[in-house]
């Protein structure tokens, strides 16, 4: 399905206005994603560090859990914003893989602009997934 250009510019001003409430004092690299599920809704996530580092989670996991929280496990697209346009981690990308393959992403640098569009299954080819657990 093809994202509107109203609702993708929607959700890139979600995720740069959510980016400002990232909690990165250790790194200083603030992320703000936004998640658009089937239905239309959006749902936002921000990186939130710990001075236990590892303890560490991603703005884009942060969206996601927080969409299946309120009953979502279909989405559409994430718009993620950082200063310079980053990609998902590796762990987020298979977070995402999870609940498809097929959902676009967009990185936002700081001034708004497109670094780069593409889909899950670009990022994270031949990813482990459920269905490699269906036999078992
Ligand atoms: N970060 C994210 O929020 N998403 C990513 O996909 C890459 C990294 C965060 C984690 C950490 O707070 C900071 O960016 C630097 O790694």
């Amino acid at each position: 399905m093809s994202i509107q250009a109203q609702t993708k510019q929607q959700l890139i001003e979600r995720a740069l206005n959510i980016r400002e409430r990232a909690y990165a004092p250790y790194s200083q690299y603030n992320v703000g994603a936004a998640l658009l599920t089937e239905s239309g809704e959006i749902f936002d996530g921000v990186n939130v560090e710990n001075a236990v580092y590892s303890m560490t989670i991603c703005a884009e996991r942060n969206a996601v859990f927080q969409a299946v929280a309120h009953g979502h496990r279909s989405f559409q697209a994430i718009a993620v914003a950082t200063d310079n346009g980053g990609s998902p981690c590796g762990s987020c990308r298979q977070v995402l893989s999870e609940f498809g393959p097929e959902i676009v992403v967009f990185t936002i640098s700081s001034d708004g602009e497109i670094v780069l569009e593409t889909t899950v299954r670009e990022l994270l080819p031949d990813a482990f997934g459920p269905q490699d657990l269906a036999s078992t």
